[in-house]
């Protein structure tokens, strides 16, 4: 069809704005077959997608060596375990039979390094086992604490034989001290199986299989105080984090302190014929001792509910990856917020959430929710609902307090059996803890997000704004920044090469630094890299609260440092702050008639779309001129098309569309003798076509026109051949595939509003 042949430089640019690469994949399947019948119904749908989606970040940032400062030993695998030392200047990084001790403002240099491999005659026994020589007999650090003294406490999981013991740092070098004593039920045996732990006032607090199996789920304290064995507390649980919350500190009510751990397990409470698997947040009183004769070395205060993050359409819930407790040091342990990031149970979806939680709220849960109870029905089925009955007190699970303190009980070993056998049958609370919002701060398409950490920034105008930094299981990290109203983007950058998942990410606010830990090695990135926008509208448009426009220097710097007053617009990004007009990069370009020419444009943002200018006039793609999503491509260039051409980014924000100039090329055709035809398919575009949106909506109104003239003028002419059936069978295919590009796009915009979601009805 040769009018189809003359519209394909106009398919590839629009098709080409479209940068997001979540969008490009998930309705490849359905245009692929359309586009090579040259139908473009769908591209004004394809637009709307496309453009300004919130999910993909501003800038992706390819691997370089200058993204992140790295650290990687020969011959040593999975750097898993990090523990910050700000008061020696170290990051202590366990790996495989390794401990590294790092400079922690370069983590490049090493300053010490200790091996602990696996005695020959304990692979032998783990082999015999039936595990694998070359992963699973190895010796994996798993646990690096601090302890009051200084020393630091490590585990490893020492070929399905999990040995503990101590560290010392002192004169420059990492070694042991005493023997290393029996680690069981405080480090996994399997290295695959995920564990979390804490040291709280030099006690272990640790969520993790007891046996070889690792079918003996437990979270226990060194002084062996620990959880039931019943599949009502744990039942087949993922252990993800734990977190010391020191709400004892001040406390009216005389309060004790906690500590949080969240994790994933097989739900109870569902009636369904297939397991189903919940998210959840657990806690323990620090002061817990256990009971007298009832729940004797086992914890008193163990209560546990559901945590939801809910993601619109999602039949089953989302499941919690990580989770990092962000406090305000000026403030009390209410005003901290819990940031967790979220994925999918099955492997449908490719998308990411993170989900806030106010300590208060999960608190209040805690200390006022109800409880669930299990019935039994039909003799062998047991069914959880809501308790109504009475229930004892002093609240069970609670923490001993002042109330508790009042009756004369003044530790847990003094609890009345009924408050004891109640909380040993019940530790499951029936309300589970919702949100910030009822809903999702960000979600996102892509690689799946395994890690995250919070910071706090203070911006120019004075406010302060929540940045996270998320890690992902293609060893990128995001960065975004909650504004209040919504969370944006800033950017993807690639840290880790080849892409593998990020499994461990630790902040230092002293240093200002973040450090991730992967299986080929580790990296330290800075909390902003200003210096990656060279405009200042580029700079503005980051919406980054950490950096800002000096115009006196013409930089992109970060705000901290600087004495300036920067130009910077976090909640707007309204980069008509931005005033003069940027340097741009100029480029000299010669060529013969004849010769193809590709002027490439690399827009710094993935939410701009690249405009092109010829001698000061904005210009549409043509069959002989090109334009596709990184570059002009000029085929059999004449002498005509010397000239100035400049290729600008045109981004909208909240403030309005702004534009950038990237790059100029000064196009140079030398040739003997010219045409003289000054109307040229370049400047017909123009005067056919003021703006690119325009062009592009004609385009594509014409397009459907003539798609369906053709379609019907050829059915008439040729009613009765078999292959105007077959393509009407495709056209009905094509309007299928429509309609699911059309119901997409709404469960994407629906995604982006995520409202309140309807309550599971399964709960009581
Ligand atoms: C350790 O790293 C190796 C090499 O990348 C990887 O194949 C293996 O799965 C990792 N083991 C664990 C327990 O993560
Ligand atoms: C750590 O690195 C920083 C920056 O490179 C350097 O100034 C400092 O001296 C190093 N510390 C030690 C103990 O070597
Ligand atoms: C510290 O190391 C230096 C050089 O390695 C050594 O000369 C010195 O004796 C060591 N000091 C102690 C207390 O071990």
């Amino acid at each position: 069809m040769p009018p189809a042949a003359g519209l394909v430089p106009v398919r590839a640019s629009v098709w080409g704005t479209i940068k997001s690469r979540f969008l490009r994949d998930r309705t490849k399947g359905a245009m692929q077959p359309l586009l090579s019948l040259g139908v473009f119904c769908l591209l004004p749908v394809a637009l709307t997608l496309g453009e300004g989606s919130p999910q993909s970040p501003r800038k992706s940032v390819p691997y370089h060596s200058d993204n992140a400062l790295q650290f990687r030993e020969e011959g040593v695998f999975n750097y898993s375990t990090m523990l910050l030392r700000e008061d020696l200047g170290l990051l202590v990084l366990g790996a495989r039979e390794a401990v590294f001790a790092l400079n922690l403002s370069d983590i490049s240099q090493k300053h010490s390094s200790i091996k602990w491999e696996v005695a020959a005659k304990k692979v032998k026994e783990c082999e015999d086992k039936g595990k694998d020589r070359e992963t699973e007999c190895k010796n994996y650090i798993r646990i690096l604490h601090t302890m009051k003294n200084g020393r630091m406490y490590v585990c490893g999981t020492n070929a399905f034989d999990p040995e503990c013991g101590y560290l010392d740092y002192k004169n420059e070098s990492l070694t042991f001290e005493e023997t290393k004593k029996d680690g069981k039920g405080k480090c996994p045996f399997d290295p695959f199986q995920r564990h979390a732990s804490v040291m709280v006032d030099d006690q272990l607090y640790s969520a993790t299989s007891m046996n070889f199996l690792g079918s003996e789920p437990i979270l226990i304290r060194s002084d062996q105080m620990r959880t039931e064995f019943k599949s009502s507390w744990l039942y087949e649980p993922n252990f993800v984090s734990m977190t010391l919350v020191p709400e004892g500190q001040h406390s009216k009510d005389g309060d004790d302190d906690k500590v949080y751990l969240f994790f994933s397990e097989t739900a109870v409470e569902f009636d369904s014929y297939s397991k189903v698997v919940v998210p959840r947040v657990a806690r323990v009183c620090k002061g817990d001792r256990g009971g007298e004769r009832t729940l004797q070395t086992k914890w008193t205060s163990f209560l546990k509910t559901r945590i939801d993050c809910p993601v619109l359409n999602s039949k089953l819930p989302y499941l919690i990856q990580d989770s990092y407790l962000w406090c305000d040091a000026t403030l009390n342990w209410e005003s901290c917020v819990f940031f967790a990031v979220f994925t999918p149970q099955l492997e449908s979806s490719d998308l990411s959430a993170v989900c806030a939680y106010k300590m208060s709220d999960i608190s209040k849960v805690f200390s006022q929710g109800k409880y669930k109870t299990p019935v039994s029905v039909e003799t062998s089925y047991v069914k959880w609902v809501m308790y109504n009955g009475r229930v004892p007190v002093p609240r069970p699970g609670a923490c001993i307090n002042n109330e508790a303190r009042n009756l004369g009980i003044k530790e847990s070993r003094y609890l009345p059996d009924q408050t004891l056998q109640f909380i040993k049958d019940r530790p499951l609370l029936d309300q589970a803890v919702e949100p910030i919002e009822g809903r999702p701060l960000l979600l996102r398409r892509g690689a799946s997000f395994t890690r995250i950490v919070v910071d706090q920034v203070q911006a120019a105008d004075g406010h302060k704004y929540h940045v996270m930094f998320i890690a992902t299981e293609k060893g990128t990290m995001l960065k975004a920044v909650n504004s209040g109203k919504e969370t944006f983007n800033i950017e993807e950058v690639e840290i880790f090469q080849p892409p593998q998942p990020i499994k461990i990410v630790t902040l230092s606010n002293a240093k200002g630094q973040i450090y991730a830990g992967a299986d080929s090695g580790a990296a330290q990135i800075p909390l902003a890299s200003c210096e990656r926008s060279s405009s200042c509208v580029d700079c503005v448009l980051a919406r980054d609260p950490y950096c800002g426009w000096d115009s006196t220097e013409e930089k992109c710097v970060s705000v901290s440092s600087s004495p300036r007053k920067l130009i910077q617009s976090v909640t707007e990004g309204d980069a008509s702050l931005c005033t003069g007009s940027a340097s741009v990069k100029s480029v000299g370009l010669s060529g013969r008639p004849g010769d193809k020419l590709q002027l490439s444009c690399l827009s710094p943002s993935n939410l701009g779309k690249g405009r092109w200018e010829r001698r000061g006039k904005v210009f549409a793609s043509s069959p002989r001129l090109q334009i596709l999503p990184d570059e002009l491509v000029i085929l059999n260039a004449t002498a005509d098309d010397s000239g100035h051409y400049r290729c600008s980014s045109v981004e909208h924000s909240e403030a309005g569309e702004f534009t950038t100039a990237v790059v100029d090329y000064e196009v140079r055709i030398e040739s003997p003798g010219s045409g003289n035809d000054s109307l040229t398919p370049a400047t017909r575009a123009q005067t056919d076509c003021p703006s690119v949106a325009g062009l592009r909506a004609a385009v594509a109104l014409l397009v459907i026109g003539l798609t369906a003239l053709l379609a019907w003028i050829f059915y008439e002419a040729y009613p009765s051949l078999p292959w105007t059936k077959k393509s009407q069978t495709r056209r009905i295919y094509e309007e299928e595939a429509a309609q699911t590009t059309a119901r997409s796009e709404q469960a994407e915009s629906k995604l982006m509003m995520s409202e309140a979601h309807n309550s599971n009805s399964n709960n009581n």
